[in-house]
């Protein structure tokens, strides 16, 4: 069996870790500590549950997957991991440290690939212990309902690399798409000029949170509207790429509107502060303009 090494146990490196268990994959899960890798656990659990009592899995297949997921303490554990995904927070100085302390272990032939949705490639790589052997694995939110894997090679990754990693996704069950090392890849290069539009729609007063929300989802047949995909991803993260959209082209086109800016200095981030452009303090959300 081959060992996967997952670094970040939050939403979306649980999410990775759920669906390499899934596929079969001995899963390493690590966090800052090991009580947040046992709670990214104990949210893996709750997610297989639900597959159980919705008949969507057996209760044995749901145990074997989880038995598949190891909570490890620190990164010295990902030594047996022919491939270790990193999840953590976007921000290139944590990326950089982890790349640091999990290459003085990694395995002289193992990958290391990271979940980045902004932070360029060829640049990462430079703090992986070997450039050849590191690419971009972008993932979407929800991990196990959405079909997509973005791959992203730097200047210096290997064919090598890419093949081993293709193999891998496609045994998750995703489909593989291949982009260059650009700014927003492919699907944040795309949507995030039309989320940031709504926020231009919204603060120049063309309609409400809700009119733009419904317009989107019956009128495109979206399955979210673009301020609640915003309020989901989180604004503060829309707003990160939105701006290495902008700065890596150079192009106005991709700047970012002043209410999303605005949101995000009022700690308003989405869901997760419960406060967008929706509100979510009650039991259904409810748009704040
Ligand atoms: N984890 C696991 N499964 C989930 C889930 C989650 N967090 N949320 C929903 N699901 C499952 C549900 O269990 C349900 O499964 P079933 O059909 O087998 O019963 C199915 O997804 C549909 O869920 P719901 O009926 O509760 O609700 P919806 O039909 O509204 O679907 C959604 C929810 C799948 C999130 C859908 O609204 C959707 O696809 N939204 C768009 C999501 C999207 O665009 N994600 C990409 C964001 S961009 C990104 O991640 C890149 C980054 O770099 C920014």
């Amino acid at each position: 069996m081959q060992t996967v090494g997952v670094i970040g146990a939050g939403q979306m490196g649980a999410g990775i870790a759920q669906v390499a268990a899934q596929a079969g994959f001995h899963v390493l899960l690590s966090d800052v500590s090991k009580d947040r890798a046992d709670a990214g656990k104990a949210g893996i659990a709750k997610a297989l549950d639900r597959l159980v009592t919705k008949e969507k899995m057996t209760a044995e297949a749901c145990d074997a997957a989880l038995g598949l997921i190891e909570p490890v303490e620190g990164l010295s554990a990902m030594v047996p991991a022919f491939l270790v995904i990193e999840a953590a927070t976007e921000r290139e100085e944590i990326k950089r440290a982890i790349f640091a302390e999990v290459g003085k272990v990694l395995a002289s032939d193992a990958i290391l690939a990271s979940n980045t949705s902004s932070i360029p490639i060829t640049r990462l790589a430079q703090a992986s212990p070997d450039p050849a052997r590191f690419m971009g694995v972008h993932f979407f939110n929800p991990v196990p309902v959405m079909g997509l894997i973005e791959l992203i090679r730097g200047l210096a990754t290997s064919d090598a690399t890419v093949a081993a990693v293709e193999a891998f996704g496609r045994k998750l069950g995703k489909e593989i798409v291949h982009a260059n090392d650009a700014p927003g890849f492919i699907v944040n290069r795309v949507l995030m000029p039309m989320l940031n539009e709504a926020c231009f729609a919204l603060g120049e007063g063309v309609a409400t949170v809700r009119d733009i929300d419904v317009a989107c989802q019956l009128g495109l047949n979206h399955p979210m509207g673009p301020l609640t995909l915003a309020d989901f991803i989180g604004l503060d993260t829309c707003l990160e790429i939105t701006r290495v959209l902008f700065e890596g082209t150079g192009d106005p086109k991709f700047r970012p509107a002043p209410l999303l800016v605005k949101y995000v200095e009022a700690g308003w981030f989405g869901r997760k502060t419960k406060r967008g452009f929706y509100d979510y303090s009650g039991a259904e959300p409810v748009p704040t303009r």
